[in-house]
């Protein structure tokens, strides 16, 4: 970043071969004037570039309906095994139940989807069927989520390709309310369905029947309540297997009263990096 000036500065920067127009605006509160002396030029550039780079990656996962992230900046994919994959028990369940159904309120870029398909593609040695039971307001081109999820691209590998494959001529064909598809990843068949629309009118639904694990991810119930409502919580229950369960990154007493009142039985667990606890439920 050379002849840096007062005002913007535009810099093109490669990291991980991944190309990034960054943008930055000197003045003395980003470059305090200590740092504007002597030879520290290389060490402005790396504290500028990280902080840039780190802005650039909440807004470009930022999701503009709700001003709150799609998934965790940390590392999105890791937190969706721990907290969906680990907080509904799969690994142990998997060998136990012959179909699975997943529930899942909040699609946005299919990046839990993906997660669980690849725990499949490690886990299972023959070929198992699961269903996939979603709700979506915003659904999102393939392109959108090709760009929101290309950190993950090399770990998702072929289920990453094969996704937007499939997710491509289904979202061009999307309608308000139940869309329904079958899909074929290598290890897995998915019976998948996307509520379109939004979960007040969701919970008025009687589908997803007989869900085993939810997937609770809905943006933080302070920037989006309407998701965590009462009446959405106790539609979860109703459509909830017995002994089913569920999982959510946030163990806010706006989430858990509810979901108690529903009927669940819910216990809090360590959280995802710095979130100090997620929750679980049980359908008891
Ligand atoms: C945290 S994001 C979900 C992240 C997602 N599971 C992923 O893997 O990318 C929450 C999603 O819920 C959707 N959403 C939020 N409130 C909603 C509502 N009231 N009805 C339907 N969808 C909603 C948002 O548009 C957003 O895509």
């Amino acid at each position: 970043m050379k002849n840096l000036l007062k005002g913007m500065n535009t810099h093109e920067y490669t990291p991980n071969g991944r190309g990034l127009l960054v943008h930055v605006y000197f003045s003395k509160k980003i470059l305090p004037r200590s740092l504007l002396k002597y030879n520290c030029r290389d060490r402005h550039e790396k504290i500028i570039i990280k902080e840039e780079i780190q802005m650039q990656k909440t807004q470009i996962n930022l999701n503009p309906h709700y001003q709150d992230c799609y998934f965790s900046d940390t590392d999105g994919q890791a937190e969706a095994h721990y907290i969906f994959i680990e907080g509904n028990d799969l690994p142990r369940r998997l060998n136990e139940e012959e179909v699975l159904h997943i529930g899942e309120t909040g699609f946005g870029t299919g990046l839990n989807l993906l997660c669980l398909m690849n725990f499949f593609s490690t886990a299972v040695s023959k070929k198992i069927s699961v269903k996939y039971s979603s709700l979506e307001k915003y659904p999102l081109s393939s392109e959108r989520i090709k760009e929101l999820l290309s950190p993950f691209e090399d770990s998702l590998g072929s289920n990453f390709a094969l996704f937007l494959y499939y997710w491509k001529p289904f979202y061009n064909t999307l309608t308000p309310g139940w869309n329904q598809c079958a899909w074929d990843f290598p290890k897995v068949k998915v019976e998948f369905s996307l509520y379109v629309g939004d979960a007040g009118d969701w919970s008025q639904q009687k589908n997803p029947k007989q869900v085993d694990a939810w997937f609770l991810d809905g943006h933080s119930p302070e920037k989006n309540p309407d998701i965590w409502a009462p009446s959405v919580m106790q539609s979860v229950y109703e459509k909830t297997a017995l002994g089913g369960t569920l999982a959510s990154f946030t163990a806010s007493g706006v989430v858990k009263r509810p979901l108690r009142e529903a009927g669940f039985f819910i216990k809090r667990k360590k959280g995802f990096g710095t979130k100090r606890h997620m929750i679980q439920g049980v359908k008891t």
